[in-house]
């Protein structure tokens, strides 16, 4: 179902990831450092947000050129008001093989069964350490290992299942919890994912430094719990896979600064604000809401789509330099990582 379209390196539009707000109830330092992300930060206001209705259009017009996965993401896409009527709408809508959503976890355990029950598949959850102290050293709100671990239970017991766990990597803050991680998550089933620390943004203060590379985490694991690799599940997948050699289970590594994944990227991202990014790492968005509000028809917002999918020419990760890393980039809270 559905044309392909493709950019200016031959990759089709396959993915759309869509960050439903910019807040969130964590202020993870790497992602919202609370000096910047404080009382008097001015959030996307209600009357901007694209509303359920105008989300579920645009989805279906990206799905009849291409996209095959939808990931709602944020901020904290839970504390946006109502999320299941919005999964309720985009599984109704033919032609996707996946519906998910990347979530701090903080507000699964109410939320699982709901989020099941409208339609979402699965759900990948962040959590970068096992040890209070360090976690909530990240997360800066005070927010305890045990209630994200009970989040994760509740999605499993609703069977939003395979689970994936995130953990951002950041050197000397929580690279001594890699295997204290593997241990805990090896034979349950779930799918710990480590991820290198990226310069996303402008505000979390990225010195390549931070960044523990991947292959340094896989021999950490390795010496311990022998590794092999394994094939990807799909083309473009952004984690590089490893089995345990004893069966319990796979792991997953996110390398996109020693290793970028650029060359088959075919990742589309919606603002909450309805602009559309062709890159994490894009200055610009290409404003959708307009459209929508200006009372365009369905083929002249698919017009839109194909004209700016084959003019994407972007590949930040491939390029990062001393010259991209200053450029006033998108956050990660506003755009969803
Ligand atoms: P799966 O569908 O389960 O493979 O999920 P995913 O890995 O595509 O999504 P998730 O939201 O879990 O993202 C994991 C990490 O990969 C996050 O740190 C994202 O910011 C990062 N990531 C996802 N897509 C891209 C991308 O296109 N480019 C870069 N540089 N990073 C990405
Ligand atoms: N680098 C890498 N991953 C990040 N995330 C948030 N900020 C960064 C960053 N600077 C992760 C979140 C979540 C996913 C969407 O991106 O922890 O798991
Ligand atoms: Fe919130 Fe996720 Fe950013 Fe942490 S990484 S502040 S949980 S959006
Ligand atoms: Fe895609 Fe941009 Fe990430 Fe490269 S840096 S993989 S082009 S989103």
């Amino acid at each position: 179902m559905g044309i392909t379209i493709q950019d200016m390196r031959t990759r089709p539009l396959r993915d759309l990831r869509i960050s439903v707000t910019d807040r969130c109830n964590f202020r993870c330092v790497y992602c919202m450092p609370k000096e910047v992300f404080g009382r008097d930060f001015a959030f996307v206001p209600q009357n901007r947000l694209l509303t359920f209705e105008e989300i579920a259009r645009l989805a279906r017009i990206f799905i009849d050129h291409g996209v095959r996965k939808i990931r709602l993401t944020g901020g904290e896409p839970l504390v946006r008001r109502d999320l299941p009527r919005l999964i309720a709408m985009l599984a109704a809508i033919p032609g996707l093989d996946d519906l998910t959503l990347t979530t701090n976890g903080s507000l699964l355990a109410k939320q699982a069964r709901a989020l099941k029950e409208a339609g979402l598949r699965r759900v990948t959850v962040s959590l970068d350490s096992l040890d209070d102290a360090v976690f909530m050293a990240m997360n800066d709100v005070d927010f305890p290992v045990e209630r994200v671990l009970e989040g994760i239970d509740a999605a499993a017991a609703a069977g939003l299942t395979p689970i994936k766990v995130n953990m951002v990597v950041k050197r000397g803050l929580n690279d001594g919890n890699i295997l204290d991680m593997a241990r805990h998550f090896r034979g349950t089933g779930h799918v710990l994912r480590f991820i290198e620390y990226m310069d996303v943004g402008t505000t979390n203060g990225w010195r390549l430094d931070d960044v523990l590379p991947a292959a340094e985490t896989v021999r950490t694991i390795n010496a311990e719990f022998p590794l092999e690799p394994l094939d990807s599940n799909y083309p473009g997948e952004v984690a590089n896979r490893y089995r345990y050699r004893d069966g319990a289970g796979e792991i997953g590594l996110i390398a996109s600064v020693t290793r970028p994944f650029c060359g088959d990227c075919t990742r589309a991202r919606l603002s909450p604000e309805g602009a559309l990014y062709t890159c994490l790492f894009a200055t610009v968005g290409h404003d959708f809401r307009a459209l929508l509000r200006e009372g365009r028809s369905d083929e002249e917002i698919g017009a839109r789509v194909r004209s700016l999918w084959g003019k994407r020419d972007d590949r930040y990760s491939e390029l990062r330099s001393s010259e991209t890393i200053g450029l006033p980039k998108v956050e990660m809270s506003y755009i969803g990582g």
